[in-house]
């Protein structure tokens, strides 16, 4: 398997832990005693960390309880010693700011976890937006044989016969509310019904979208990103992922054998494929920083102009996770892009992904396009240049109103999210359909941790007029499963003294997506001039977690990794080796 020999015992990490007749061991075999284990059931066997982001406000993960005993389940099979690791769980509806300021924190968590303990090999067990990239990076940086568990969608679900999807649904129901056409009591049935069961958003968001690049780089087993939640089929891939992981400790596949640039260009051009969310892209740069492989902005769009949209869900499309899973899934989407990928890459079952998805077939062609019929044959994301936007911006074309695709207009500017919120609704500001929408400070210091705030609210003066797309320019992130001609990522950010932060009320503005621009219409001496009156704001942390993620985030076009973990580790010392 893997087209290699199974390493001897004496090779796994666990056995500088238990293996040696020395005083450490013996510490080391006393205290898995104390935990009620004989050495016969350690003794020998690789150890599989479980790294768990369970906990009660990750809602997503309420299943993961059940879960992570059916991966033990898996590893015991095979003949492993399965330990639980509970690491930070991200909880994309509670943390605040974001759940982006703290991704780095849970991969630096993971990275460490997998480096100080005795791990032969990781389950990675994630799905809510975050904790997929945070648990890859982790697992690149400290390269220790490692096999990613998705968490699979929630349930379908529907209101008063109409089918409903995770956030896409609230946005729209929301510009409903605000237009006066939803009452309190429908509102509060909608809370009601908008995530039916433990899962990730079910949409094609972030989560969606990460867990099946997982799958499309070969970090996960092939089939199992698309797998719902509760179906009886994610405990048995739960227990499939236990018994593939001791598989990988005894082979020693590492994460950068895995991740490589054929990955990549894998993940991106399954990105494409599915409509998948704008996050993506900051992700896999970071994951690709990681992994020391080149992935500049550009190559999302090279991709992007090659590869067509079929995967017709939310919110570029129409349908939703469970719909995607029951035609045919991840799988059968890939075959039918198998000649844009990189069939020799290998993936942690031990096969290519061309024999992973080799006689996947599809069985809804409205789900899952056929090539001829796609949602848009290419532009799923784009990455615009500009004076606006020196180092890059992004714009989801699938998921905007096709006219605003070229568009020029004046823009009204918010000085941050809380001067947007207290006067975007305000009908003296009399803005048309034709504006344009201006975020400073949302990036990734200046909201901190570029929080999805993107999606700006359109006015509810123009959602009663019908208007339900705007050009909305920031330097925040949007969530997934939202929609809109929303230009996002904007970098530099308005914070470090980015051009967005220089942009006036009046100023006009044009977007051009074809061509790939957005230009602000001020002269450059202008420019020069406002950036000589600007005074540049203070780090607001002194110290702790908020100090480090200041001095050390890069920008959006980069990945909004830490600088310093970005550094090739592999010639640092193991302090697992005493
Ligand atoms: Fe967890 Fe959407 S809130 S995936």
């Amino acid at each position: 398997m893997f087209g290699r020999s199974k390493r001897p015992v004496e090779q796994l990490r666990s056995y500088r832990y238990f293996g040696p007749d020395d005083l450490r061991s013996f510490g080391h075999r006393s205290r898995q005693k104390q935990s009620g284990f004989g050495t016969e059931e350690f003794e020998g066997k690789p150890v599989i960390g479980i790294l768990n982001t369970w906990n009660d406000l990750i809602s997503c993960h309420a299943h993961f309880k059940q879960r992570v005993e059916e991966v033990k389940r898996g590893v015991w099979q095979a003949g492993g010693f399965p330990v639980e690791v509970p690491v930070m769980g991200l909880s994309e509806t509670f943390m605040k700011p974001t759940s982006m300021y703290y991704r780095n924190f849970l991969a630096m968590e993971a990275e460490e976890v997998l480096r100080t303990y005795p791990i032969d090999a990781a389950v990675l067990m994630g799905g809510c937006d975050k904790t997929t990239p945070a648990l890859l990076m982790g697992a690149l940086s400290a390269n220790v044989p490692s096999i990613f568990m998705p968490g699979g969608p929630m349930n379908k679900t529907s209101w008063r016969g109409d089918s409903l999807g995770s956030g896409s649904d609230v946005w729209k129901y929301w510009a409903e509310r605000g237009a006066g056409r939803l009452g309190c009591e429908e509102w509060c049935q909608l809370e009601d019904h908008i995530a039916a069961s433990p899962g990730h958003c079910m949409t094609m968001g972030t989560a969606s979208t990460m867990t099946s690049l997982a799958e499309a780089m070969g970090m996960a087993l092939p089939g199992s990103a698309s797998v719902p939640a509760t179906h009886s089929s994610h405990s048995r891939m739960a227990s499939s992922t236990g018994r593939q992981a001791v598989e990988l400790a005894w082979y020693n596949v590492t994460p950068t054998e895995i991740m490589t640039a054929d990955a990549f260009d894998n993940a991106v051009t399954t990105l494409m494929s599915i409509g998948g969310s704008t996050n993506a892209i900051v992700h896999l740069m970071a994951m690709a920083g990681r992994a020391q492989v080149p992935l500049p902005l550009e190559r999302f769009d090279e991709l992007s102009q090659t590869t067509p949209v079929i995967g017709n869900i939310r919110p570029a499309g129409k349908y939703v996770m469970g719909d995607f899973f029951d035609a045919g899934g991840l799988r059968g989407l890939l075959a039918r892009i198998s000649d844009l990928l990189k069939l020799d890459a290998p993936n942690v079952a031990g096969t290519t992904l061309g024999e992973a998805i080799a006689g996947a077939e599809v069985y809804d062609d409205d789900v899952i396009r056929i090539r001829t019929n796609p949602i848009c044959e290419k532009n799923s994301l784009a990455v615009l240049r500009g004076n606006l936007c020196p180092d890059g911006a992004v714009i989801k074309p699938a998921a905007a109103e096709s006219q605003l695709h070229s568009h020029r207009g004046p823009a009204v500017v918010f000085k941050n999210y809380p001067d947007l919120k207290a006067r975007i609704h305000d009908p003296a500001l009399a803005l048309t359909k034709d504006h344009i929408v201006v975020l400073q400070n949302a990036g990734p210091l200046g909201a901190p941790g570029i929080p999805e705030w993107g999606m700006l609210p359109i006015p509810n003066y123009l959602l009663e007029q019908g208007v339900r797309d705007m050009v909305r320019i920031s330097d925040a992130r949007m969530s997934g499963t939202s929609y809109g001609a929303c230009v996002l990522h904007v970098a530099p950010e308005s914070f470090v003294g980015g051009p967005l932060a220089f942009v006036q009320n009046g100023d006009m503005i044009t977007l051009d997506v074809e061509n790939r621009t957005l230009q602000l219409e001020v002269s450059d001496d202008e420019l020069t001039a406002r950036r000589a009156a600007w005074t540049a704001p203070k780090n607001r942390f002194t110290r702790g977690y908020g100090k480090l993620y200041f001095e050390e985030t890069t920008q959006a076009n980069v990945g909004c990794d830490f600088r310093f973990l970005h550094a090739d580790g592999s010639q640092d010392p193991d302090p697992s080796i005493h």
